[in-house]
């Protein structure tokens, strides 16, 4: 029996990893859930899984979710704050951790799921982005495991050796959809809307997400998420736009074979490959079907209408803290296009200034990597206000 903490359980990730707890009850127990903001949500899924622990992160909202559990006759222990996520993500109670918060705010519980040696499922790739190299020391010192929840790097994962060996990898080749502008100029895009930019022709996402997937952020940060993950260098990992969304990524081996793994666009493939390996399960993921499928399409990504994906290149090549300024910024960014405060073609813009003005650090902990975030942020607000 697997025992889950879900960090992030009111998101598109923690409902798709709801849905395969709910399909196989005999093997998977929610042990403690999280959410943000949304208390009653919470409490409405502590009904369902009766966890042990509950916590929001937004402790104004401690009040509500102790009174509406206590409400419900629940024995649920109600907790809140940053400090209580990272208590219950090292909690005996859960042998596997979901990390499945969106944003820096993912990165304190996922290294504390690895300093406790804990299977992880990391949806989280700011935690990955921003503290790379932290995180992978951390779990090789720790013994925990860790299975990326991101369908490229999941693939990735699935097509290369079983034993981890490198030496016959030539390149790992990231699928990019394009996202809802594929093929737009910059002059079509001065005016799109939040609307418009989380309209993601394949993938049912979040809000922050879709947009990184709509500027080609996302297609960057995953690529500092595959540098880290896979130990490979930037060179050796390319981008290629498939909008179908169906070869979610390949590997390339020096004999000239290529490896890819395909699929119908549904995290729940991704999740079920975490959660029950090195056993397969079912998810509902309907199987392909090659009888119908339309040709499958790849082409180079357009780095000058999407400048994201370059930039993230650029945070690679400087290290240190260059990727946590990256994410930070790109995160003030999305969060005030999504509020109206920003045109879509300013996401770039700012990354790229704030990418330019914040210091230069080594990334020797984790208190210099959340101050250059936090610098990153304050830079990114002067700028959009
Ligand atoms: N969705 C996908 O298909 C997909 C695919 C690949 C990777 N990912 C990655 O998975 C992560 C989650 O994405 P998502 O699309 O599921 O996001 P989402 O739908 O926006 O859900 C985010 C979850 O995190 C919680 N949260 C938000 N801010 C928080 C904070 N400051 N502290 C603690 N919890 C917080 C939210 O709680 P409330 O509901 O209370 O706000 C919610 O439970 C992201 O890193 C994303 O890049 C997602």
């Amino acid at each position: 029996m697997k025992t889950l903490c879900l960090l992030g359980a009111t998101g598109s990730i923690g409902q798709s990893t709801l849905k395969l707890v709910d399909q196989h009850p005999d093997r998977f127990r929610i042990t403690a859930l999280s959410a943000h903001t949304q208390v009653d949500a919470l409490i409405d899924l502590c009904r369902r899984y009766r966890p042990m622990h509950a916590c929001i992160a937004d402790t104004n909202q401690f009040a509500a979710l102790r009174d509406g559990l206590s409400a419900a006759g629940l024995s649920t222990t109600p907790l809140a704050g940053a400090d209580s996520l990272e208590a219950m993500a090292a909690d005996d109670s859960a042998n596997t951790v979901v990390a499945a918060i969106v944003g820096a705010a993912g990165v304190a519980s996922t290294l504390s799921a690895a300093r406790a040696g804990k299977r992880i499922l990391l949806a989280n790739k700011e935690s990955i982005v921003l503290a790379g190299q932290l995180l992978m020391e951390t779990v090789a010192a720790h013994g925990a495991q860790l299975f990326p929840v991101d369908s490229e790097h999941n693939a990735i994962f699935q097509c290369l050796p079983s034993g981890g060996g490198r030496d016959g990898v030539r390149r790992l080749i990231l699928t990019a959809s394009g996202g809802p502008f594929l093929g737009k100029t910059r002059a079509e895009l001065a005016a799109v809307t939040p609307e418009q930019a989380c309209r993601h022709p394949k993938w049912s996402m979040g809000r922050k997400i879709s947009v990184d997937s709509a500027t080609l952020m996302n297609k960057g940060l995953e690529v500092i998420e595959a540098h880290h993950l896979f130990g490979m260098p930037a060179e050796a990992i390319e981008v290629v736009v498939h909008p179908q969304s169906i070869v979610h990524s390949m590997v390339d081996y020096r004999d000239g074979s290529v490896l890819a793994q395909m699929g119908e666009p549904d995290m729940r493939t991704a999740i079920a490959y975490g959660l029950s390996y090195p056993e397969r399960i079912d998810t509902g993921v309907k199987a392909l079907d090659f009888r119908t499928l339309a040709a499958l399409a790849f082409q180079s990504p357009d780095g000058e209408t999407f400048p994201c994906l370059g930039l993230a290149y650029r945070a690679i090549g400087r290290g240190g803290n260059a990727p946590a300024v990256l994410n930070a910024a790109n995160e003030i960014a999305v969060m005030a296009f999504l509020e109206g405060r920003l045109p879509f073609l300013g996401i770039a813009d700012i990354v790229g200034e704030v990418l330019e003005t914040v210091h230069w650090e080594p990334a020797a902990d984790l208190s210099v990597l959340m101050a250059s975030d936090a610098e990153a942020r304050r830079c990114a607000i002067q700028r959009i206000h």
